[in-house]
């Protein structure tokens, strides 16, 4: 780019967008983390991409870096899901089937809350996999066009699936495979194992950019309705729950250092993507493939410090 290209450029970006493409270019300096590739398909990532997205409640959009490159949502699907068994059932039901304690554990921990059978929260494998089981349809094709709708009414668009994902998921998921039996034998969840499973594998493989996790979080910050189609997706009852536990649970067993340096509930997932939800004003998205050693991008957890940093979100 020349220098008045890049000149011309900067004049027509808001204050806001200069500040997050200066952020980008920091951060870009950071080559530390790895690609995740215990999904074969998900270590194809390009490892230079980078992007925050900022949208605020009343549907302005802030992008800077890679904002409209498509990856899979992964584990940044689970609150969401939560969201969907809360308004589709109600709390007391859907906390029969998990619970709301963080578990300190990975994500893809093998272990069950031994008082009750129940996994100890949704943002972990075992708890998002007994909310597939909830998803609402006749047969396993309406299940599963109930759950694009829903997604794609929190993004305000229609959303697809990456179907090489899928099948990379499908074929290697013994993992995830264990944790359903183990909740089939435990009486945990009911229905058809494989095709719950199944369902849990094309959540994580659904498609998004950067930008649209931002219109996400924001709906999350809404109070429930999307705020560029004005649609109401989730009660902000609900919503209040959601984050709620995000806050305690959506990071890993980096949840608590988390909350420590940044203050707001968050989630994240394996292709590289976190969201984080500032209440009343407004949802990040960040999208970085390289990761850390429990699952978080690192570049996504530096950009969320310091923008938390720089405009004083931390909800304390
Ligand atoms: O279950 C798995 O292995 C992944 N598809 C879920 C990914 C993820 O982001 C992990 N998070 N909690």
């Amino acid at each position: 780019m020349t220098i008045t290209t890049r000149a011309t450029l900067m004049q027509s970006q808001s204050p806001v967008e200069r500040y997050l493409n200066t952020l980008i270019a920091e951060i870009s300096q950071i080559d530390e983390g790895k690609i995740a590739d215990y999904i074969p398909e998900l270590a194809k990532a390009n490892p230079d991409h980078l992007a925050v997205v900022v949208v605020t409640v009343d549907g302005k959009v802030y992008a800077a870096g890679d904002a409209d490159v498509p990856f899979t949502i992964q584990s940044v699907s689970k609150p969401f899901m939560f969201g969907y068994a809360l308004q589709e059932y109600g709390l007391e039901a859907v906390l029969r089937k998990v619970g709301v304690e963080p578990t300190g554990d990975p994500f893809n921990s093998i272990v069950l809350d031994d008082v009750n059978n129940r996994p100890f929260n949704p943002m972990v494998n075992a708890g998002a996999i007994a909310m597939s089981e909830l998803l609402r349809g006749a047969d396993a094709a309406e299940r599963e066009a109930a759950q694009m709708t829903f997604f794609s009414s929190l993004a305000g668009r229609e959303l697809t699936m990456d179907e090489t994902v899928y099948r990379s998921e499908s074929e290697t998921g013994h993992r995830n495979r264990a944790i359903a039996y183990m909740m089939l034998n435990s009486g945990m969840i009911n229905g058809p194992t494989e095709e719950v499973l199944d369902l849990y594998f094309r959540q994580c493989s659904i498609l998004v950019s950067a930008r649209d996790l931002a219109v996400m979080a924001a709906t999350l910050a809404a109070h429930g309705r999307n705020v560029l189609t004005g649609e109401r997706v989730i009660s902000p009852g609900n919503v209040r729950d959601v984050l709620s536990v995000m806050a305690t649970c959506g990071m890993y067993d980096y949840a608590g250092q988390w909350m420590f340096d940044v203050g707001l509930p968050a989630k994240s997932g394996v292709s590289g993507g976190i969201i984080a939800v500032l209440p009343g004003q407004l949802g990040i998205a960040v999208y970085s493939p390289r990761l850390d050693s429990v699952g978080n991008s690192v570049r996504g957890i530096e950009i969320c410090k310091r923008f938390t940093r720089d405009f004083s979100l931390h909800a304390y």
